[in-house]
């Protein structure tokens, strides 16, 4: 992996192919490796760039306290670093939350924009309430109460549970710390949603049980001009469990 320094930290990231930049935002709490096996299905279109955000995988973090903003300037430094003024960006899960938060803040930049398994609303009270206590949980007792509860959720594949566990297991337990607070402050997109004029591809597991389709669907009634591609049988992981729709989705957007 190359590394940067930007914004006081070292962001990791990986690159594969050649083509229009794709820049994928991955989830929480993961790394790039998620998107491994939808690398040779895009290589060839894309000029791939696979980031660690702040605190995962082989990128640090300086303190506990990140927003979603931080995470979307870390990507605008690394785009600098690597002379690309406009980009195609899609984000996994809370990777999509970094998304919106780029577009919001660099609309300049983006040609095209994907959300997979992902959603543009903030947090209800409950939620929010509940990543804080997720967060004092992980302060005082470490990630694997974190680990176990999220595991059954992203997918009822037992190969891809146990691979999201092993890589949800490498993560330290200030990025999950840092990720839920962000997580929980973020800013409602819809209006922001509603008003992209890039082409945007939505894609979303019918099976997702961390994030409805529901909430997919809201998103397509915002922007009906985006695609929207739903998997059967698909839960939180669309890249693992469904790689090759994934990546003909993620087309879209050349
Ligand atoms: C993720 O998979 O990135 C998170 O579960 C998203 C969330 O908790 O909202």
């Amino acid at each position: 992996m190359e590394k940067i320094k930007v914004n006081n930290i070292e962001l990791a990231y990986a690159r594969h192919g050649r083509g229009m930049p794709l820049v994928l935002l991955h989830g929480f709490p993961l790394d790039h490796h998620l998107w491994d096996d939808v690398v040779p299905f895009l290589e060839d279109t894309f000029d791939l760039i696979l980031p660690d955000l702040r605190g995962f995988g082989e990128s640090t973090i300086t303190e506990t306290s990140v927003t979603m903003e931080d995470y979307a300037s870390d990507i605008a430094g690394l785009l600098d670093h690597l002379g690309l003024q406009k980009i195609a960006l899609a984000g996994h899960s809370m990777g999509g939350y970094v998304a919106l938060t780029f577009i919001r803040l660099y609309p300049e930049r983006v040609h095209g924009f994907g959300l997979i398994a992902s959603q543009i609303f903030a947090d209800t009270p409950e939620r929010r309430e509940g990543r804080y206590k997720s967060a004092v949980e992980v302060a005082e007792n470490g990630i694997s109460g974190v680990v176990e509860a999220m595991t059954p959720k992203f997918t009822s594949d037992e190969r891809w549970q146990s691979y999201a566990r092993e890589v949800m297991n490498r993560q330290p337990a200030t990025a999950y710390i840092a990720a839920l607070k962000a997580m929980a402050e973020r800013p409602d997109s819809t209006s922001l949603f509603a008003s992209l004029k890039v082409p945007v591809v939505i894609i979303h597991g019918l099976a997702d049980a961390l994030i409805p389709v529901e909430r997919a669907r809201e998103a397509k009634r915002a922007l009906p001009s985006a695609h929207l591609i739903e998997l059967e049988g698909v839960g939180h992981l669309p890249m693992l469990e469904a790689t090759k729709q994934t990546a003909e989705g993620l087309k879209k957007l050349v």
